[in-house]
């Protein structure tokens, strides 16, 4: 199945500075999920046409921006500090631009320049293809310590189609692909779709376009984000399976992951084509269950309860053998007692998860959870965060010691030469390191485990020749 439109597409213009052609230094700090980092690395792209050059540190920098998260507690707070160790930088280069992106950026838009003056501009999170014009017209008069004028760009641009073009600056072996922007979930607890919007999917045929790109500039693996990937919907008509499907067989991709799936959206046709092309999609499933308590699912308007997600679980589990699993956990939702959270502790024991990300429950503004009036006491949710982490670390190193004396085939990611030692990534998502030369980067070796961690596994490449067992 393939778009029918024209595949013409991207940023179509390109920003003026006043002092254009000079070369300026820019510093982006980033925060939060891999839609951040990717969106930092479209804005790195993007400045790079308008003459600035990415740098390591602050203290180099012409313009500073701040990739801002709002997903857990005091997100304000910490753009307020970073800011702050700024001020001496600024009062030494009056040519220094400081600027708040992302999703506190969306959030509070205009406030934040009120609440603090050093700040230059706001970038909401749909504005990204804007920043080289906004950033020029921070330089529009030539005086540069004069007070410019601020700009705040924090508009939703709902009706708009969502056509890009993904820009990787410098192809490594990996790169994140963007297929939705935004979510309509409205889980209870989540600032997310506040400050990113209503959820639009890109074309089928950019995403190819993008990824055939990828592929002739050597890039082996390409990760699909979305805040809910599983109902990516084309304007073709296709879905996430499709989508998947049509990446696998009509392109040259090695490895295709994804994340974020949600479980109310994964059904069985998804888990076949994982299963069936198995070569290129790798198995490894983020599976965000938040609570294993049903009543608590459905206050946190989660859309399935524990039996369904378990059941689904095992759909996985059993149709794709060697599948990992990894989750998200919130405790000390509003109104979770000992006895429901209990039911997400007996979780674990039911669904193997190799890796999970647990947090306590913080209220987000606008959400409609901070309304609740029964929060649990922070004593008990922290109690509780580490009563899981203790769980789960006993399940991990379980888990992860099947890998030992098993062959797993690693997409080489880094070298290390100090240790003459090379990483990438088992299909399973987890870090392998084996010793190994510079050259394998971006191959894919046989390797054979011989020691086992919870996120890492240490072996040794299987050469041929050797019997494989
Ligand atoms: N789209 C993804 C999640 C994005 S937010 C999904 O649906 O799974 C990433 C994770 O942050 C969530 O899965 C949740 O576990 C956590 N989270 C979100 N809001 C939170 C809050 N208010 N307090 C604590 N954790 C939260
Ligand atoms: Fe947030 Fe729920 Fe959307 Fe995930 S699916 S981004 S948790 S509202
Ligand atoms: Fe944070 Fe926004 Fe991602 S709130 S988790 S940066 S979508």
């Amino acid at each position: 199945m393939q778009d029918k439109e024209n595949t013409t597409f991207g940023p179509k213009s390109f920003p003026v500075n006043s002092d254009m052609g000079k070369i300026h230094g820019v510093f982006i700090s980033t925060y939060g999920c891999q839609m951040n980092v990717n969106d930092s690395e479209r804005m790195l792209a993007l400045l790079e046409m308008a003459n600035y050059v990415s740098v390591s540190s602050p203290e180099e920098a012409d313009l500073i921006i701040i990739n801002s998260c709002s997903v857990r507690e005091k997100p304000v707070h910490k753009v307020h500090s970073e800011v702050g160790r700024y001020r001496v930088l600024k009062s030494k280069n009056p040519r220094l631009r400081i600027g708040v992106a992302g999703c506190v950026a969306q959030q509070e838009k205009g406030q934040l320049l009120k609440d603090i003056p050093l700040l230059d501009f706001i970038l909401g999170t749909d504005a990204i293809d804007e920043l080289p014009d906004i950033v020029g017209r921070l330089y529009e008069n030539s005086d540069f310590s004069r007070a410019n004028a601020k700009v705040v760009s924090a508009r939703f641009e709902h009706q708009k189609p969502y056509h890009i073009q993904t820009l990787v600056r410098n192809p490594g072996v990996t790169a994140f692909v963007n297929i939705t922007k935004g979510c309509d979930n409205f889980c209870t607890f989540c600032v997310v779709p506040f400050t990113r919007g209503r959820e639009r999917s890109r074309p089928m045929a950019h995403l190819l376009a993008d990824v055939h790109q990828m592929t002739a500039r050597g890039i082996k693996e390409v990760t699909l984000l979305g805040q809910n990937v599983n109902s990516y919907k084309s304007d073709c008509g296709a879905h996430f399976a499709h989508l998947l499907q049509t990446l696998a067989t009509q392109t040259n991709i090695e490895r295709i992951r994804f994340t974020t799936s949600h479980p109310k959206d994964f059904n069985e046709e998804l888990v076949d084509v994982i299963q069936n092309h198995r070569q290129k999609v790798v198995e490894y499933i983020h599976l965000p269950v938040q609570s294993g308590n049903s009543q608590v699912l459905q206050r946190m308007n989660r859309g399935y309860s524990r039996k369904e997600y378990i059941d689904k679980a095992h759909l996985i589990l059993n149709k794709i053998p060697g599948v990992a699993l990894s989750t998200d956990i919130i405790v000390g939702f509003p109104g979770e007692t000992e006895e429901q959270f209990m039911e997400t502790m007996s979780l674990l024991d039911e669904v193997p998860y190799e890796n999970i990300y647990a947090f306590a429950y913080s209220p987000r503004p606008l959400t409609k959870a901070a309304k609740y009036t029964d929060a649990v006491d922070p004593q008990v949710q922290s109690d509780r965060l580490t009563r899981l982490l203790a769980k789960h670390r006993e399940i991990a190193f379980k888990l992860a010691k099947q890998y030992e004396g098993q062959i797993v085939p690693v997409l080489v990611e880094e070298f290390h030469s100090d240790l003459s030692r090379v990483a990438g990534r088992s299909p399973q998502n987890k870090m392998v390191h084996f010793g190994g030369t510079q050259e394998l980067i971006g191959k894919t070796v046989l390797v054979r485990i011989k020691e086992a961690f919870p996120l890492t596994l240490r072996g040794e490449q299987v050469h041929l020749g050797e019997t494989l067992q």
